[in-house]
């Protein structure tokens, strides 16, 4: 069955474990998300981003992103992962992440999303509580469940990049629990998007055992969501550049430090870069076994794909050489 989050989110914080959130582009990657989650027998969370949104809404230069094709996009993959929650014997939610604007939002929701995120973080805090409050009240009216952000992640945080990240205020963050009545809040406390975090990351644990504890102590319940975290696995790294690639300084969140925060508040743990390098890896893993032999025969398409690869081999999203 298909679920808000909502309940997801109380179960992870009276049995103390966090729940993976997993990024797609395109309705293949969410029956994978449901199938693994199905072996596990664990419930699961489908995440779409804003722009994967524009991508599923079928444009070629989705970084655009206009409101029409995000809309068409949340309706594909929306009835889709509908019709996968109804076959399956597990609870999913289908989550939008990143969304941008109040329009991003009511598109993911049209569309059959269950829950999303309204990343207000670029705005100044009064603003950023003002406009989670109007996603809040309208969201919940339709059962859909709310993610906020509160804080600076360095790196790329969809179209906004920084140099350093700005660590959340803990007090803050339970004033804008408190304020907007979001249902859980990604925060900035060491974690970082992409490929490139730093060596041997240590997490500022303190950041999320204050924020859980102020939240208890005035009796609002409250999730915390850790962004930017796939471990980036080595092993995967070195395998795409012996397969060609060039992706340099890789390096992930310690899982030992993801397991750390879980019971002091962190209860959703999202991943995206390391789907993104599992496909590369299988994708140039695919293209390197049929390249050599079969080159003057295979079909323009992917002789196309082929070359765009070897011109860019520090790529590694997907999205980039499946478009020709
Ligand atoms: O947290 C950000 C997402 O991983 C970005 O995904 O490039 O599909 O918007 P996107
Ligand atoms: P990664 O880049 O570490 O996979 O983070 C993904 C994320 O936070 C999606 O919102
Ligand atoms: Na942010
Ligand atoms: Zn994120």
């Amino acid at each position: 069955p298909l679920i808000p989050l909502r309940p997801l989110l109380e179960a992870t914080r009276k049995h103390g474990f966090a729940q993976g959130a997993f990024n797609v582009n395109s309705v293949v990657q969410a029956q994978a998300v449901i199938e693994v989650h199905e072996m596990f027998r664990s419930a699961g969370i489908v995440q779409g981003a804003d722009l994967a949104n524009a991508f599923m809404g079928g444009r070629a230069d989705f970084m655009k992103g206009t409101i029409e094709d995000k809309r068409r996009g949340a309706r594909r993959i929306g009835e889709a992962v509908k019709k996968l929650a109804q076959d399956s014997p597990i609870p999913i939610v289908l989550h939008l992440d990143h969304g941008k604007d109040f329009e991003s939002v009511k598109a993911a929701i049209a569309g059959g999303y269950t829950s999303v995120m309204i990343d207000g973080s670029p705005l100044p805090f009064d603003e950023n509580v003002e406009l989670t409050r109007e996603v809040v009240k309208y969201a919940h009216a339709r059962g859909v469940s709310v993610e906020g952000e509160l804080g600076v992640l360095s790196g790329m945080e969809d179209d906004v990049f920084s140099e350093h990240s700005t660590y959340t205020n803990p007090l803050k963050a339970v004033e804008f629990f408190k304020k907007t009545g979001v249902d859980c809040l990604a925060i900035s406390y060491g974690t970082k998007h992409g490929a490139v975090k730093g060596e041997n990351v240590r997490l500022r644990k303190e950041i999320v055992i204050a924020v859980a504890e102020n939240l208890k102590h005035e009796g609002i319940f409250g999730v915390l969501v850790s962004h930017g975290s796939s471990v980036v696995p080595q092993y995967i790294v070195e395998e795409i550049n012996q397969l060609g690639g060039k992706i340099s300084q890789a390096h992930g969140i310690p899982l030992d430090e993801l397991k750390s925060v879980i019971k002091s508040g962190i209860g959703k743990i999202n991943v995206d870069t390391d789907i993104r390098l599992a496909v590369t890896r299988n994708i140039r893993e695919y293209f390197a076994r049929n390249s050599s032999k079969k080159r003057n025969s295979v079909a323009e398409a992917v002789s196309t794909i082929w070359e765009l690869m070897e011109r860019n081999p520090e790529q590694f999203d997907p999205r980039e050489y499946l478009t020709p």
